[in-house]
């Protein structure tokens, strides 16, 4: 991905009418890798077309695994069986997914093949070690650049099972963990500081694994098969997020948003926005594919200010830069605690989020693991998003309410989870262009 765009977000109106948010990334990459690794076919409808999702695609296709496209957001993989896949002699380009590269990771570890995953300049800067820590105690030989990317997998380990507490409530490390477990004899154990999405573990179960799990806990052996299934892959919370904040900050917005994922360990956002006193409502509350979905209905509320829990952190972690707008407008303080992890993601986004608010006007307070955002009223100007996607639509939303349009550039980046952001969001009342 190269090239720069920029944005230009004005303030407007109220927003109004039903969305739909493209499909959960998280359960994309997954639902991809078991497929592959499945005996037979498996149709995926709901995928998400993001650059991401797709370049786990192409790395799965590298790697021997024929995967259709028969529509856009569908994809239909034939699986080569848990020993099917064969050595690329290019590198592998995760481009600039994380969860691609850590999954992936834990998957070719335990295979008889060398293999090597590189990234975009953003994953080149991101740390590795807390997976290939764990996965050398498992047996694997793994070797990175000073903990980061790119990733030299060496094939051929015997991989034995081990009960590993993470240090970090990571669902990707415990993602990687659980897949080089599908290689390795024994039982390998995985036990969390606070529960994370568990989609690995419920998918591995629908693949017909044999695993036993619970919140924050999760355990299996090797040496069984994954059966291919049909996935429907829920709309992505984190997408649906930034209209989620759009519509409780502009006067007179109602939003409804279908068929939402709402895995509890990915609504921390929506009991977030409550407690500041945001008006959103889940309807036709329903399972899909074995997960939680609904409609969500989000009308504008004056917000205020809140000391954030912190047991919420893990389960909103990537809507954070949502959430900091939210508070930027709301009447009052937020203090968010216990959220060091976020200077790790596509950028810092601690300190992409003060940065770029305070060049609005906004005044922020960063600490080491949080920030206190107090909320006022936000004047026009010029950020960064530092080329990370969450970040750029972030600031798209903040744009509605600020006194002059807000310049965001690098938005390059936003096709890495939500292709037709700018459309969707000018469709209901955004002022979103490009900029010159
Ligand atoms: C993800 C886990 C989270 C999240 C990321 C997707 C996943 O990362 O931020 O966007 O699909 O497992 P961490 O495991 O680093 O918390």
């Amino acid at each position: 991905m190269s090239g720069r765009l920029d944005w230009r977000s004005g303030p407007a109106g109220p927003l109004r009418g039903t969305l739909g948010v493209p499909g959960d990334k998280s359960v994309s990459h997954r639902a991809l890798m078991f497929a592959a690794l499945a005996d037979g076919s498996s149709r995926i409808r709901g995928f998400l077309e993001g650059e991401d999702t797709r370049a786990t695609a192409a790395v799965l296709q590298q790697l021997g695994a024929r995967i259709e496209t028969p529509a856009a957001g569908e994809r239909l993989v034939h699986g080569v069986g848990l020993h099917g896949l064969r050595a690329s002699p290019d590198p592998l380009d995760c481009g600039n997914a994380g969860t691609g590269m850590r999954l992936l990771a834990g998957l070719l570890a335990g295979q008889a093949f060398d293999s090597t995953l590189v990234g975009d300049a953003s994953l080149s800067k991101r740390p590795m070690r807390r997976v290939t820590d764990p996965l050398a105690a498992m047996g694997a030989r793994i070797d990175t650049q000073d903990g980061l990317p790119p990733l030299h997998i060496h094939g051929g380990q015997r991989l034995h099972g081990i009960r590993y507490e993470l240090p970090v409530a990571s669902a990707q490390v415990k993602s990687a963990l659980l897949l080089a477990g599908l290689y390795a004899e024994g039982e390998t154990e995985v036990i969390e500081p606070h529960p994370t999405r568990d989609y690995t573990e419920r998918m591995l179960a629908a693949f017909g694994w044999p695993i036993a799990f619970e919140p924050g806990r999760a355990k299996l052996t090797g040496g069984h098969a994954l059966r291919a299934i049909d996935v429907d892959v829920p709309a992505d919370f984190s997408s649906a997020a930034f209209f989620l904040v759009a519509a409780s900050i502009v006067p007179g917005s109602e939003l409804r948003l279908p068929a939402v994922g709402l895995n509890p360990r990915r609504t921390g956002l929506l009991k977030a926005l409550r407690l500041m006193g945001a008006d959103i409502r889940v309807e036709n509350q329903r399972s899909s594919g074995g997960e939680p979905v609904g409609d969500l209905v989000v009308r504008y509320a004056p917000l205020h200010g809140v000391e954030l829990p912190e047991a919420l952190v893990p389960d909103m972690i990537d809507e954070f830069p949502a959430l900091f707008v939210a508070a930027a407008v709301a009447r009052g303080d937020t203090v968010i605690r216990g959220a060091a992890e976020l200077r790790v993601k596509e950028s810092d986004r601690l300190a992409a989020m003060a940065t770029g608010l305070r060049a609005l006007g906004g005044k922020v307070d960063e600490t080491p693991d949080g920030a206190t955002i107090h909320g006022g009223t936000l004047a026009g100007g010029t950020v960064e998003s530092l080329t990370d996607h969450r970040i750029a639509m972030s600031f798209a939303v903040a744009g509605l309410v600020a006194q002059a349009p807000v310049r965001i550039n690098d938005c390059f980046h936003v096709a890495t989870s939500f292709p037709g952001f700018m459309a969707l969001a000018n469709g209901c009342g955004f002022a979103l262009a490009v900029a010159d």
